[in-house]
């Protein structure tokens, strides 16, 4: 959730990076192909946070997104996670889809901030997907997010090797991708 809204900003960008050394690489984005014929209501629904490349502010566990349909053709976000206080931690966002790119959506969770791309670079809607998220600040430099997430809180562990061999295949980096702990949750989420 908040990991999003924080990339939106430069500004906070760089105090993250001064002071924890986030994900970050010289050079633009790559422009990864992402899944085709992408069908956005077969991909709404409950998904769990397999691995992911760190957030440095992103400390929580337990970590799920909902999305669902909207009137207005958007669609709704609500992420949460379990923080180390136990508390769960809610918050609702907007993602919209790219014209003629639909497997292409930008999330937003403030309407006052920047929003950031979400592709969905590999899902078949039951069981896995691949989301990728890259922002090129100044040209110079740029920062960028992945996620495997599961329809279930497991996700077999040769689906997670091929989705990092698909990520590699784009030259995107996987060494920093770390398991997100979906065993020790309360029973509520
Ligand atoms: C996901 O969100 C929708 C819309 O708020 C809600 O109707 C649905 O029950 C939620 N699903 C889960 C699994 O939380
Ligand atoms: C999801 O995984 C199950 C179990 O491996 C498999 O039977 C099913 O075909 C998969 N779904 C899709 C859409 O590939």
């Amino acid at each position: 959730g908040s990991r999003l809204l924080l990339l939106s900003s430069p500004f906070l960008f760089s105090l993250l990076y001064i002071t924890e050394g986030q994900t970050f690489k010289w050079g633009r984005c790559p422009d990864p192909p992402v899944q085709e014929n992408f069908d956005v209501t077969k991909y709404v629904g409950k998904w769990y946070e397999i691995e992911k490349l760190p957030a440095n502010f992103e400390k929580g566990i337990c970590i799920q997104a909902n999305y669902s349909l909207k009137e207005n053709g958007k669609i709704k976000v609500i992420n949460q996670e379990l923080r180390s206080d136990g508390t769960i931690n809610l918050i609702e966002g907007e993602a919209v889809q790219r014209d003629g790119e639909p497997a292409k959506l930008s999330v937003s969770f403030y309407w006052a901030m920047p929003s950031s791309p979400y592709w969905v670079l590999a899902t078949d809607y039951e069981n896995y997907s691949m989301v990728y998220s890259c922002t090129t600040f100044i040209w110079l430099f740029h920062i960028e997010y992945a996620w495997i997430l599961s329809r279930t809180p497991q996700l077999q562990s040769e689906t997670v090797e091929r989705l990092k061999n698909l990520l590699r295949s784009y030259k995107i980096d996987t060494e920093k991708i770390r398991p997100t702990d979906q065993m020790n949750c309360p029973p509520e989420m």
